[in-house]
């Protein structure tokens, strides 16, 4: 199937497999947005032959002798399943479940269809795809994919007695899964009683046991409910050269590169940046990780990339943006360092990540017009952590951060460097303007490190709670202090810089 420009990455379902899933629900009088009401052995019927001949047909037409395994996937497997099971008897099913409302709301944008019963064909299909049959399910939480890509892929790959992924797997898997493309709005659907019926059953569902042990029964193959409860690889303690592989490319913890980064390549990096920033990006990155929230990363004055690289590691995405002058010196007006694009990107390449990840934009910020931004965007998709760091002056700064503030996600952040730094007040100023003046959405959350971090007020409370708890459990010699900034609650955060860990592993 094509990709939609409300699926942007694609359906990977099959064409021909949806056409006869269509056909066949037409058969008994449905269609995938109204499911028929059938009898329990509905597809039992001899009406049905010719849907099962053409079953077998198609099934032979994909068939491959040199796979070891076959899968199908199709959202309406969840009714037709009964026809199915005749002429393929599925060793398993894998179930990926969606939080309602998230369903409800894609429906509606693409399909007109009313929240009540997008709730009431979610409760169908998931009744269908788990509660109707007695065959071996797992499921997989949409949300657990898109935080958790690698844990998931993994242990699924142990359920179904696969080979793990490798590497190119992995990347692969990272570059194109898109937590970006999940749109939902945390505060839609309000006063649906069927919305909260979906609701309460997705809830039971993730309540499910955590297993990848034995094909029995329904489980869920892998949870992370804010605790990282994982099931543990189902692979035999003797198979010691697969585990050490598995070992060797699935870091034990999502930032682990970034602490190797900190504690090697950074040194060599020229710049301005202390490791013991990731102390405050860390929990920022856990947020946007729960919620789902990912996307590339820019920066604006990006020089030879010392905290750019840091902020690549932690993020891993495609399509991010490295914006400096470079060799057009003369629109550095302040000259506080000379990015130089060979320098950064042997800077990158070293790091172990690919120059081909990172779109390098030779201008002048001020210069940047609004279908470059346009274009950015579009390619971008909005980013998860944008920096601002490039010239200092007042002028300099409310252009450059309008233009973070124009694209960065909701759930992302922006980083604006320098803000305390006496030698450069123009910075000050310029956030002084922007909030006295105006009354931006992305709002003061953190001042670290020589850095003023912004967020989108929609997420303010969100980053600010985790942040205060994520201070309390961790860093003992790091002084968090809360103070208000232009009215909004902040944290002013002073790590310490001769002994301070940089993250909490
Ligand atoms: C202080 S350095 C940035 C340091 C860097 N962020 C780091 O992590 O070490 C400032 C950079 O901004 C760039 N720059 C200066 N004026 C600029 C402008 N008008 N537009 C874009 N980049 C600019 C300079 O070339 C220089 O590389």
């Amino acid at each position: 199937m094509t990709p939609q420009p409300d699926n942007p990455t694609g359906f990977w379902e099959s064409r021909a497999v949806a056409r006869f899933n269509e056909r066949l629900l037409e058969a008994v009088g449905g269609s995938w947005d109204r499911p028929p009401t059938t009898s329990p052995d509905w597809a039992a019927s001899p009406d049905l032959d010719e849907r099962r001949r053409e079953l077998v047909a198609l099934l032979a037409s994909v068939r491959s002798d040199a796979a070891g395994c076959h899968a199908v996937k199709d959202p309406r497997l969840a009714i037709t399943l009964p026809l199915w099971r005749q002429v393929a008897p599925p060793e398993m099913v894998i179930v990926a479940i969606r939080e309602p409302l998230a369903v409800c709301q894609s429906l509606h944008r693409r399909n007109g269809i009313p929240f009540e019963r997008g709730a009431e064909l979610w409760l169908r299909y998931v009744r269908g795809a788990i509660d109707d049959h007695e065959l071996p399910t797992v499921i997989v939480d949409y949300a657990d994919l898109m935080s958790r890509p690698r844990d998931v892929v993994r242990d699924l790959a142990s359920v179904l007695a696969l080979r793990q992924p490798d590497r190119a797997v992995y990347s692969t898997i990272g570059e194109f899964l898109d937590p970006s493309l999940n749109h939902a709005d945390p505060d839609g659907g309000v006063g649906s009683p069927m919305l909260d019926r979906a609701r309460a059953c997705f809830a039971a569902l993730r309540m499910m046991p955590v297993s990848t042990d034995g094909p029995a029964g329904v489980r869920m193959v892998s949870r992370d409910a804010g605790g990282h409860e994982v099931a543990p690889s189902a692979e035999s303690d003797t198979d010691s050269s697969r585990k050490e592989d598995e070992m060797s490319v699935t870091p034990t913890h999502p930032l682990e590169a970034v602490q190797e980064y900190l504690q090697g390549g950074f040194a060599q990096v020229d710049g301005w940046c202390v490791p013991q920033l990731w102390q405050s990006i860390q929990p920022i990155d856990e947020v946007q990780r729960r919620n789902g929230i990912g996307g590339p990363i820019a920066e604006i004055g990006v020089y030879h990339g010392k905290f750019f690289i840091g902020l690549l590691k932690t993020k891993q995405q495609v399509d991010n943006y490295a914006i400096d002058v470079f060799s057009m010196q003369r629109f550095n007006l302040d000259g506080a360092g000379a990015g130089n694009q060979e320098t950064l990107k042997a800077n990158i390449a070293l790091s172990d990540i690919s120059v081909g990840d990172v779109h390098f934009l030779e201008a002048d910020s001020m210069a940047l017009t609004s279908s470059d931004l346009q274009e950015i965007r579009a390619t971008s998709g909005g980013f998860s952590m944008f920096s601002v760091d490039g010239c200092h002056t007042v002028e300099h700064t409310i252009n450059d951060v309008r233009i973070a503030m124009d694209l960065t996600r909701p759930g992302g952040v922006i980083f604006v460097d320098d803000y305390y730094n006496a030698s450069w007040p123009g910075v000050q100023e310029g956030i002084c303007k922007l909030y006295l003046t105006d009354s931006p959405r992305f709002v003061p959350l953190i001042a670290t490190c020589n850095k003023l971090i912004l967020c989108h007020l929609s997420y303010h409370a969100e980053f600010l709670s985790h942040v205060k708890n994520f201070f309390k459990s961790n860093f003992d010699d790091t002084r968090v202090k809360p103070v208000r900034r232009f009215g909004y609650d902040t944290l002013t955060i002073v790590p310490n810089l001769q002994t301070g860990a940089f993250l909490a592993l």
